[in-house]
């Protein structure tokens, strides 16, 4: 079975009927040619837009010279009341300094440190999930705020606090639908940008649990009797250059983006992956067979491969960071054409990992094709260059060690009644979320009230 791609939009629209089918859903307000195309020019009245799928092109703007290519204002004024100057949002040197901060703590071997909180969060999901008819977006975004909690300030999400922030984040999001909308057009200076109410209130709310969980830390530092967890590392990594950490303050912005960079995406990307192999059998029985090796030490995850490689497969199909936008800081020439200052450079994962040009049988789920050549510059779940997520090796130990224990223990059914389509929010998501049947696989399903009466 194909997975679920959205419909693409007819060839030749006018400029509002665009728009109109942005404010929808940015996925399906595209042509197929994109699917093809190695560029495409975006004309309106208020901007110009380039999407780039050309690999020469991708290269340029993320790995050759990103400084050329700032995130804009505009782009990211939409998560502003959250994130306030978070590393997400920033350019330039203070961009820099933050990276050379947070960096150390997801470096090389650290990741190993995360082991053990990963693993328990994993084992968190077996215990929380319910059999019966299940949506499991919502049981990927616990799990995946419950890794972010244990990894960044060792608390579970059944403390008090994190299930405060949780909550809250879901609150933001349904204020908030359209993010990416907002990340997307340029409209001109004087249209209103005011932030809902809702979202306003949610950010405040949010920020003032953080500002609680990192002042209470920086006691803890000061006491000498913090735990070795991220929180701790960030908090005490001085500036190599200047020599100082960040102030509680600004820690508050990255606890802020790396709570929502960290689980949104790989909720996203959970639930996608399962949905995947509970429309590919086989493929689920072979992850099961490779998760029957599960162990608690670190070694184990060299011999969970092909878990991996289903993993890699469903962030190709459903790249949960559909497109990265940034802007042109001067003059340019892509593919001979000029390109103003101040354009909008759209690159879009979601393109680039279906292109048929790229790709063979792009729409396909094959996890086995990791296991020969893959196109270079056709992939970047995770964008590249010095931009790249920082977070990208922890989410690829999450989501393998995730997958490995969930398929140990249930087994997934598609219901052909409910597929799902994917939209883009703040991630690529499901429109009405992702619905499976889940049974147990040592005692067969076991019968639970609430779900088996829907
Ligand atoms: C499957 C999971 C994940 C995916 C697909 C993902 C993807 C991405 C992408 C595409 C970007 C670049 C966005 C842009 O340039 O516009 C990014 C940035 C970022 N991610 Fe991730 N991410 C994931 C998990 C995580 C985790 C677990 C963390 C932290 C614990 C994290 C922290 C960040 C941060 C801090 C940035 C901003 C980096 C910067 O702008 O310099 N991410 N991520």
């Amino acid at each position: 079975m194909t997975p679920p791609k959205p419909d693409s939009r007819a060839e030749r629209v006018s400029l509002w009927g665009h728009l109109r089918a942005f404010r929808r859903d940015i996925l399906s307000a595209q042509p197929a040619r994109l699917y093809r195309a190695w560029m495409a020019e975006f004309r309106t009245p208020f901007f110009r837009s380039y999407l780039c799928n050309d690999p020469a092109l991708v290269r340029r703007v993320l790995d050759e010279r990103p400084g050329d290519f700032p995130k804009s204002d505009r782009v990211t004024e939409g998560l502003r009341p959250l994130l306030g100057r978070s590393v997400f949002v920033t350019n330039g040197e203070e961009w820099l300094r933050q990276r050379r901060i947070i960096d150390p703590a997801f470096e090389g071997g650290r990741v190993k440190d995360s082991f053990p909180a990963i693993w328990a969060a994993s084992e968190a999901a077996v215990a929380r999930m319910e059999t019966g008819e299940v949506e499991v977006e919502l049981a990927a975004s616990h799990a995946a705020a419950d890794v972010i909690f244990r990894t960044l300030f060792s608390i579970p999400i059944e403390d008090r606090v994190a299930q405060a922030v949780f909550h809250e984040f879901r609150a933001y999001q349904r204020s908030a639908p359209i993010l990416n909308l907002g990340a997307f057009l340029r409209l001109p200076a004087w249209v209103p940008r005011l932030h809902r109410g809702a979202t306003r209130r949610s950010a405040r709310a949010i920020r003032g649990l953080i500002e609680g969980l990192t002042a209470e830390r920086a006691v803890a530092i000061a006491e000498g009797r913090a735990p070795a967890d991220l929180a701790t590392k960030i908090m005490t990594t001085p500036d190599p250059v200047t020599g100082m950490p960040f102030g509680t303050a600004e820690m508050v912005d990255q606890v802020a983006i790396f709570f929502l960079a960290g689980h949104e995406t790989s909720a996203s990307a959970l639930g996608w992956a399962l949905y995947l192999l509970a429309t590919h059998p086989e493929v689920q029985e072979r992850v099961a067979a490779e998760a029957a090796a599960l162990r608690p030490e670190f070694g184990v995850v060299g011999s969970l491969r092909f878990t991996r490689d289903v993993f890699r497969e469903a962030l190709r199909l459903y790249p949960p960071v559909p497109m990265l936008v940034r802007e042109t800081a001067r003059p340019e020439e892509f593919r001979g054409r000029k390109v103003r200052l101040g354009a909008q450079v759209v690159i879009s994962p979601w393109h680039l990992h279906r292109h048929e040009r790229l790709w063979e049988r792009p729409d396909a789920f094959d996890p086995d094709r990791w296991a020969g050549e893959v196109p270079q510059g056709g992939y970047l779940p995770f964008s590249r260059g010095p931009r790249v997520c920082p977070g990208a090796g922890f989410a690829m130990l999450e989501g393998t060690l995730m997958l490995a224990h969930l398929v140990r223990a249930f087994r997934f059914e598609a219901l052909p009644e409910r597929v799902p389509v994917p939209v883009a929010h703040l991630t690529v998501r499901a429109k009405d979320g992702i619905w499976l049947r889940v049974t147990n696989r040592q005692g067969g399903q076991i019968a639970h009230p609430a779900r088996d009466s829907l």
